[in-house]
């Protein structure tokens, strides 16, 4: 519990939130804590992060916002970094753990926000909806026709997912309302499991749409790469709502551009919010701005959770969700 008052004066652990969030969640920091709000533009830089984590004991961020080594190593008094998020991969884990500081961030509260909007993605690629609006839009529309823009069906067609976590999981169980048939790369050793698991070499030859549903790390940065594209059957889809550096953009553009695969869409990027330039000219890619989570009831719940959080360990408590070092 942090009880220091050497000003004399508010004697509430000092808090930073990097972003506005809803005003009954801030509310409910401001009540526990002494709060500095970051409003700006853009997203903090780590030096600016430095400058104002300076006495602060809680630090309340998000995805765009650095939390490395340097920055970690500055904040004297931090205790706890409460990440509105799943992802942490913006957040130096292991140095925050070594120097006793509590990451925490929010699952649960955003799966089924980001398996809808999976959902969403996949309808869209596989129907042409993107392309379909644009031509409309810029008048390019001649009227029916029985060959017109024709897209894929889903019943029947397999689903291939990487990554049997939450969300993974929740995009599985809509398969079935779809007559699709969800199947996951297994982690390390096969298990007997329903939905079944293939290895990862399986899963890319025999899938009609793969959806990637697994964290950024060291061993899942260009997971899709060059080789895992040119595995996939040329009628399949690729939908990616995890984390942009998972597949290498640069070979992503350069297969569907080949059409060594039928399309994608994509709600993440390697370096948001730029898109690779390759991608953007071309019709078989649905691009979206990073909307997984983003419902109200869900961005409410993360924001409340990541509070939660933080008032939780500087009021002495564990944290509810933190986590650890991959
Ligand atoms: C997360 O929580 O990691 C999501 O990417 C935010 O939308």
């Amino acid at each position: 519990m942090v009880t220091a008052n050497p000003t004399g004066t508010d004697s509430r652990p000092r808090v930073l939130l990097t972003r506005r969030i809803p005003a009954s969640v801030q509310s409910k920091l401001e009540a526990g804590c002494n709060l500095e709000l970051y409003d700006g533009p853009s997203p903090l830089t780590s030096d600016e992060l430095v400058r104002r984590l300076r006495g602060k004991h809680g630090l309340v961020c998000v995805l765009t916002d650095p939390v490395t080594a340097d920055v970690l190593g500055a904040a004297n008094d931090l205790r706890v970094v409460a990440n509105i998020a799943v992802g942490y991969d913006n957040i130096d884990v292991a140095s925050a753990h070594s120097r006793g500081i509590v990451v925490t961030n929010t699952p649960d509260v955003l799966t089924e926000s980001t398996a809808e909007l999976t959902w969403a993605l996949i309808l869209a690629v596989t129907r042409r909806i993107g392309e379909g609006e644009r031509l409309v839009r810029r008048g390019g529309w001649q009227g029916w026709a029985l060959d017109f823009m024709l897209g894929m069906e889903l019943r029947g067609k397999q689903l291939g997912i990487i990554g049997r976590g939450r969300i993974g999981r929740a995009v599985a169980a809509r398969a079935s309302a779809f007559g699709m048939t969800a199947v996951f790369a297994a982690r390390e050793s096969r298990s007997s499991s329903d939905p079944p698991e293939l290895s990862f070499d399986e899963l890319l030859v025999s899938s009609d749409v793969i959806s990637i549903h697994t964290p950024l790390t060291a061993s899942t940065r260009h997971l899709i790469d060059r080789r895992a594209l040119a595995r996939m059957k040329r009628s399949a889809f690729l939908v990616n709502t995890a984390r942009g550096p998972v597949v290498d953009e640069e070979a992503l553009a350069w297969a569907l551009k080949e059409h060594l695969i039928a399309g994608a869409a994509l709600d993440v990027y390697e370096r948001e919010p730029e898109v690779f330039a390759g991608l953007l000219d071309l019709e078989n890619v649905v691009l979206a701005p990073h909307l997984g989570s983003a419902t109200r009831e869900t961005r409410t719940a993360m924001a409340d959770l990541a509070v939660s959080n933080v008032l939780a360990v500087l009021q002495g408590r564990p944290a509810l969700t933190p986590v650890s070092p991959r």
